[in-house]
Formats: C-alpha cells, structure tokens, sequence
C-alpha cells in the first residue's frame, strides 16, 4: 500500500514542558508515532479527547515543534524548516482547524474568508471576485454568500467556508480536524460527502481527525486509532472496523454502536478514567482500563505487531466477534 506517500511521519514525538520551579519535566503528548498517507488517500486518526490528535496535526503542520522523528511531505524534510521555509509548504498541505465558526473571522465576509489565503500568500494576478465565485460553487455554496458574514451561516454553511478556504490555493493534503465537530448528523454527512467529492475531483489526499469514529467509516481507506499519544491499532478501515483486534478499539466501537438492525451490541464499558500524561501505567498502557487485561499486560509492554498491513499494539489481539470476558460468562452461564 504505501506505493507513493505524500507525507511520511516517523517515529514522531511531541513534549510539553510541565510543573513549577524546581519540579520541571515533560508530558509527551506525542509519543512516538509513525504513519504515511499515500497520494489520493484518506487516513483516519480518531481516540478519545486528549489522545494527542491535535497535537500530532499542529506537529505535521509545522505549527508544533517536534522532539523526536522525522516529517516529510513530497520528498522534503519539514520538521526543521523555519516558519518562512515552511509557507510554501503551506500552500500544498492545508489545515482546517477544530471550531467552524469561531475560526472564521467575524468581520470578514464569505468572499473576503475564501479569498484570504491569496492574500497571505502574496498570489497576485487573480480576479479574486472569479476565484471566491469558484471556490463557492466548488464546496456547494451559492456565489451570492460573497457578501455574508460568519454569523449568518448555519454551522453547515460555516464549515463549507472552511473547506473553500482549505482548497483555495490547491493543496495536495487537507488535513481536517474534527470538520464534522457540533454539526447535526446529517449535516455531518453532508460535510463528509463535500470532502470526500472534493478528494476524488481535486485528486486530494486528507488526513480527517475524529473522536467518533463512525464519521470516517465510509470515508477513510485507512484508520488509526490513538491513546495517550500512540497508535493502538491501524489498518484497513474496513477491516478494523469489522474486526477490531485492539481492546480499546473495540470500545471505542461499542460504545457508539452503528444503527444496524441485524446486530446485537455488547456495550463494552471502559472503567475507570484516562490515565494522565504524568503518570502512565506501566507495561501496556491500556491496561488500567482493559476488560481483557492479565498479569502480563502491567508488566511488559506490548510490541508493535504488524501482519497483513495491520497493527496492533496488545500481548492478546482480539479474535473477530470476541466479547469481554465479564459478559462472556453472562452468556455462557
Ligand atoms: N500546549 C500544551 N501544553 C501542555 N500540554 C498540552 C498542550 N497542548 C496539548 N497538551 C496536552 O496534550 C494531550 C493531547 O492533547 P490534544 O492533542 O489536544 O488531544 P486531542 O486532539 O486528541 O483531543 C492532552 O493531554 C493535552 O492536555
Ligand atoms: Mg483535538
């Protein structure tokens, strides 16, 4: 699979200076992860709130130093770019930032927004009149919107602004975060659907960041999901989806069950809470909070293992349709 990768991200690790005078260490937001998104792809990173997606986004972006690994993006080392070797980069890798409307300037209109990155990059010679009337018809909006403000869109509307703005200077890479974030259902698929036109059309390829991981299922090629700062399982969309070998991936799906009539769902409860970055549990990280945990998982941490272009990180891979121990006995009994 990883016949043309756009951007390549290894081994990448992202830490936060933490505590007072005389009690200073570091939290790794990230802490070591490594993935490539191949041209024309979408890749998938969810986990919980705090898991680090944000972070290794802003990292991938530039807008976040990095304290180990390498980026690169079309052939090119950018983690050590400078902010100014970085603006060309730019131009080829877009961001579309968490919040539809609050990252959109108030006093701006939709024409002036969507026309905003010519600006910033100094791109003269356009009728940005033409270019905003293009851009709009691009993401599904009428050209009349040029004049409105932020606060007269529909957080639908606001978000479509947003991918305009992404586009606006033809990217290779959208990276998304969250763009689907306080939006009703099907306004969410809706969005999903604009970018999911907008890859095929433009020949994009986009990294779409989500806490709920239904939003990327029929989106993404491909998946990774995320805990304290590491990927736990990646692979196949489909596949993980169908047949999640991680623990936590597994919950994470019970836990927002897809709406399918045929199935019966065993919610697989989480105890106890997100460990804090300042004290990760020993061996398997998730173990704390893993209904399948034995006496190994404290103790060693578990390797990557990869086989068949997936990985997982766990002493105990789940089997496809495997059920937490404590409800197996229910069943059984
Ligand atoms: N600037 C920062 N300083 C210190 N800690 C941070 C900073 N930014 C993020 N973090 C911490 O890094 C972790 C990952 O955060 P984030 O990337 O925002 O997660 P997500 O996007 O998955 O919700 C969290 O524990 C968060 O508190
Ligand atoms: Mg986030």
């Amino acid at each position: 699979m990883s016949s043309d990768p756009i951007l390549k991200v290894e081994d990448v690790q992202v830490s936060f200076p933490v505590g007072g005078l005389g009690r200073r260490s570091a939290i790794l937001g990230v802490a070591g992860v490594s993935f490539e998104v191949n041209r024309g792809e979408t890749f998938a990173l969810v986990g919980e709130s705090g898991s680090g997606k944000t972070t290794l986004a802003r990292a991938v972006n530039g807008l976040q130093e990095i304290s180990a690994g390498a980026i690169t993006f079309e052939n090119q080392r950018i983690d050590e770019l400078d902010r100014k070797a970085m603006k060309p980069v730019r131009k080829r890798m877009s961001m579309m930032f968490q919040d539809p409307v609050g990252s959109l300037s108030p006093r701006m209109t939709v024409g002036d927004l969507v026309t905003e990155p010519f600006r910033i990059h100094g791109i003269e010679g356009r009728n940005l009149r033409e270019e905003a009337d293009r851009l709009l018809t691009l993401v599904g909006l009428p050209t009349s919107f040029v004049s409105r403000f932020p606060h007269q869109l529909s957080g639908g509307q606001a978000r479509r602004v947003g991918v305009a703005r992404a586009i606006a200077l033809d990217p290779a890479l959208i990276i998304a975060d969250e763009p689907t974030a306080g939006l009703d259902v099907s306004v969410q698929g809706e969005v999903l659907n604009l970018l999911n036109d907008l890859r095929e059309r433009l020949g994009l390829a986009m990294v779409i960041i989500t806490h709920n991981l239904h939003v990327v299922h029929h989106v993404a090629d491909r998946t990774a999901v995320m805990y304290l700062g590491r990927f736990v399982e990646a692979g196949d969309t489909e596949q993980v989806f169908s047949a999640p070998q991680h623990p936590y991936t597994a919950a994470l799906l019970s836990a927002n069950p897809e709406p399918d009539p045929d199935k019966t769902h065993d919610r697989i409860t989480l105890p106890a809470e997100v460990p804090s970055l300042l004290a990760r549990p020993s061996g398997c990280e998730f173990h704390t909070r893993c209904p399948w945990a034995q006496s190994r998982c404290s103790v060693d941490a578990p390797e990557r293992q990869v086989a068949n272009g997936r990985a997982v990180a766990c002493h105990f891979p789940l089997e496809p349709g495997a059920r937490p121990p404590e409800l197996a006995e229910k069943a059984a009994s």
